[in-house]
C-alpha cells in the first residue's frame, strides 16, 4: 500500500497502474461503512485507490470542520488488510493551492434537502470530487447510499462533465440498533447515542406503511415526523422528506421509486439518513 501526499505523485501512480481502477473517496475516520465500499472496490478492480481528505470547502462557516475527527494512522491500519494499492492523503494546500478559483456548481438535484440546509455544501463536494476524478481518472467510484443526495449529485456531474467514471452506490451500513454508521456518531454523548436509533426507526415506520400500500407521501412524512418528535433529545428536525428518488422533488402521491430522508440534530450533532421505497 503506497501512501501518497502530492498531486504530481498521485497522478503519476494512477497513470502507471493496472486498470480498471476503483476509487473510494473519503474524509477519513474510517468505519465499517467506508470499509464496505473498499471491499467492493477490491472485488471489482485491478487497482484500488482510497482518498482521505477533509474537504474544507464543503463545510459551512458554523459547521464542524475544526473538530471533524482525524485518525490517519488508524485509517491506514484499517486499509492495509484490505489490500488497498494507493492511498492519497493530501494537505489542503495540495488540493487548493493559493489562487485556486474554479468551482463546480451542481444543478437542481443539489438545491433541496441538504442543499437547502447547508448552503454551498454540494458546490464543495462537487468541486473536490471532480478534482479527484480528473487527477486519478478512475474507471469506477464507490459511494454510500447513506448520503443519498450526494450520490445523485456525483452521478450527475460524472455524466454532465464526461468524466467517464461509473458511479457505484452501495447500501448503508448500520450499527446493530439501526443507527447508520457515520464518523459524526463519535460526537454523540452516551444519552444521545442511546436515542439516535430513532432516526432510522422513523424511516422504518414510513417504509412499513409504504409496504402496507400507503402511497400518500404526506402521510408517510407525518408518521416519520411523529416518531422523531417522540424523542426528547431530538432538538431540531431540519427536514422529513418523501421525494422522487431521481430528482428529489417532494411528492404528493408515490408512483415510482421514492427516497424517504430525514435530517435532525441531537444536541450539536446533525444526523442524516434515508431509505429507498421501491
Ligand atoms: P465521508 O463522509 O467520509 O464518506 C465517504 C463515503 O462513505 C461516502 O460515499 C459515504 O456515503 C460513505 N458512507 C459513509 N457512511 C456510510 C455508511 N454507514 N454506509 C455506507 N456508506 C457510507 O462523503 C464524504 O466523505 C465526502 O463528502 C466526500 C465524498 C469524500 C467528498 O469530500
Amino acid at each position: 500500500m503506497r501512501v501518497i501526499t502530492t498531486r504530481q505523485e498521485m497522478a503519476q501512480a494512477c497513470r502507471q497502474t493496472a486498470r480498471p481502477l476503483g476509487l473510494v473517496p473519503t474524509m477519513g475516520a474510517l468505519h465499517a461503512g467506508h470499509l464496505e465500499l473498499v471491499r467492493r472496490a477490491r472485488e471489482d478492480n485491478s487497482t484500488v485507490a482510497v482518498t482521505i481528505f477533509i474537504n474544507p470547502t464543503q463545510f459551512g462557516p458554523k459547521e464542524d470542520l475544526g473538530k471533524y475527527p482525524r485518525a490517519l494512522e488508524q485509517d491506514l491500519a484499517l486499509l492495509r488488510p484490505l489490500s488497498v494499492d494507493l492511498v492519497y492523503a493530501p494537505s489542503v494546500e495540495q488540493v487548493y493551492p493559493s489562487g485556486f478559483d474554479t468551482w463546480v456548481d451542481p444543478g437542481k438535484v443539489a438545491v433541496r434537502l441538504e442543499g437547502a440546509c447547508r448552503p454551498g455544501h454540494f458546490r464543495g463536494v462537487a468541486t473536490v470530487v471532480t478534482k479527484l476524478f480528473t487527477l486519478i481518472r478512475p474507471d469506477r467510484a464507490y459511494f454510500g447510499q447513506k448520503d443519498g443526495q450526494q450520490c445523485l449529485v456525483v452521478r450527475q456531474l460524472a455524466r454532465d462533465l464526461d468524466l467517464g467514471v461509473d458511479v457505484v452506490v452501495l447500501p448503508t451500513v448500520r450499527e446493530h440498533d439501526g443507527l447508520a454508521m457515520s464518523s459524526r456518531n463519535a460526537y454523540l454523548t452516551p444519552d444521545q447515542r442511546w436515542a439516535a436509533p430513532v432516526v432510522y426507526r422513523a424511516l422504518c415506520r414510513a417504509e412499513q406503511l409504504w409496504r402496507e400500500g400507503e402511497r400518500d407521501a404526506e402521510t408517510l412524512r407525518q408518521v416519520a415526523r411523529a416518531e422523531l418528535e417522540s424523542e426528547p433529545l431530538v432538538e431540531a428536525i431540519d427536514y422529513v422528506s418523501v421525494a422522487d428518488a431521481d430528482t428529489l422533488e417532494e411528492l404528493d402521491a408515490i408512483q415510482g421509486k421514492a427516497m424517504a430522508s430525514v435530517a435532525v440534530s441531537l444536541g450539536r450533532t446533525r444526523l442524516i439518513d434515508n431509505v429507498i421505497l421501491g
